[in-house]
């Protein structure tokens, strides 16, 4: 009997290789790690505690496919709370690259290291139990403690010093770097910039950028083109060092807990700010604000790892259409740890300078300043007479 094991080498899926033989009967455990873009020292770790453990490893590469649904994330504008989803979005990307492997390898379980209390024990689940695979979640059902494992750990003398940064709970993806734990689980603690990996503290320098987006997809940088996880890795670093992409938020997980959460997500920063600016642009004002609620329902299922859902189908038909129209390229000023948007352009840009401007007579196609007269006559009729009415009868 084998079980395939969604393996970080962290403290929680460290402990899982010998929980599953000893508690759930497994003779073999496979550790599958998913390449989603997190950086290199996190596989040489992963890859180092597999061995201390003799645990066999598969590493599967999903950068490119990670880095497309975040790039189809871009053109729904998605964010949760102020969260671009890093972590939400790698998760169905990690869950269906591990039932994968699994199943090649003829396993019979599939387990992951997550608490019982996240998001990301639900978002598993929703890939796998789609399968005949037992589901197995070691640290839910045994109801462990953190300091429960380390003190397993350390009878069993298993390799978890490593990289385990202090004891914060940190997931790195492409996307963002998310830390939890430790004092940051007080909502009332000031972190300080230890906390912080990818971005530096925000200086005075400031940098312009040029992105360049096809159909709402963004394709090049300074003219440059390049793919989603070029792109994605590039402006990481560049923004980073501007102190771009900090949030500190009170999370609403699934389950109904409020969540202290800390992020780090340049790139996404960048990429949702320029995308936004060149929506503004190119889509009327109808569309904006009905678009407005589908990138909100995207979200929330993206939040909730079910991006294969009919709705977000039905949803992308809509941002299919709007986004014909995202062509051109956005300016963006890196400043004070800010994205902002300085600059716009489109030759689908539902905007004329000659009839916005004061300057110009007779550009709207016989339209005249003066026919607004009427319509300001008519403007707010409906709300005077109301109040009239309401004053009167409580006068009676
Ligand atoms: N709360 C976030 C989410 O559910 C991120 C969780 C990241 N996990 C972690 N161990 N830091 O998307
Ligand atoms: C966990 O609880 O395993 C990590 C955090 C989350 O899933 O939200």
């Amino acid at each position: 009997q084998k079980v395939a094991l969604a393996f970080s080498g962290g403290l929680d899926t460290t402990v899982c290789v010998p929980l599953l033989k000893e508690e759930y009967g497994y003779d073999e455990v496979i550790g599958v790690t998913v390449d989603v873009g997190q950086p290199e020292p996190e596989f040489a770790e992963a890859e180092e505690t597999a061995e201390a453990l003799g645990l066999d490893i598969h590493v599967v590469d999903a950068k490119e496919e990670f880095a497309a649904l975040c790039f189809d994330g871009v053109r729904a504008n998605a964010t949760y709370q102020g969260y671009p989803l890093g972590t939400a979005m790698a998760r169905p990307v990690i869950a269906s690259a591990i039932l994968e492997v699994a199943e090649e390898e003829g396993c019979t379980g599939i387990a992951h290291g997550c608490t019982g209390k996240g998001n990301d024990q639900l978002r598993f689940e929703a890939v796998w139990r789609d399968s005949d695979l037992e589901v197995i979640a070691p640290i839910r059902e045994l109801g462990l403690t953190r300091a429960w494992e380390k003190e397993y750990a350390a009878e069993r003398d298993l390799p978890v010093e490593g990289g385990n940064e202090g004891d914060w709970s940190i997931d790195t993806n492409l996307w963002s770097r998310s830390v939890e734990g430790k004092e940051l689980e007080e909502p009332s603690y000031v972190p300080g910039e230890e906390i912080y990996a990818w971005t530096s503290a925000p200086g005075s320098e400031t940098l312009e950028l040029e992105i360049g987006f096809e159909d709402g997809y963004a394709v090049s940088l300074d003219g440059e083109a390049m793919d989603p996880v070029e792109m994605t890795e590039t402006l990481n670093e560049t923004a980073g060092a501007y102190g771009v992409g900090r949030t500190d938020v009170m999370e609403d997980r699934m389950l109904g807990l409020k969540v202290r959460e800390n992020y780090e997500h340049p790139a996404a920063t960048v990429l949702l700010s320029a995308h936004e600016g060149l929506e503004s642009l190119v889509l009327t004002k109808e569309e904006r604000m009905f678009k407005n609620y589908v990138d909100q329902e995207w979200a929330e299922k993206a939040y909730e790892g079910l991006v294969n859902a009919p709705l977000v189908r039905a949803l992308e038909g809509f941002i299919d259409e709007t986004q014909t129209k995202v062509t051109g390229t956005v300016t963006i000023r890196l400043e004070g740890g800010q994205a902002r948007v300085v600059g716009r352009e489109s030759p689908y840009a539902v905007y004329s300078a000659e009839a916005a401007s004061f300057n110009t007579e007779d550009v709207m196609g016989g339209i005249e300043q003066n026919d607004a007269t009427g319509v300001a006559k008519y403007h707010g009729f409906q709300e005077r007479l109301a109040n009239k009415v309401a004053a009167a009868a409580q006068a009676k």
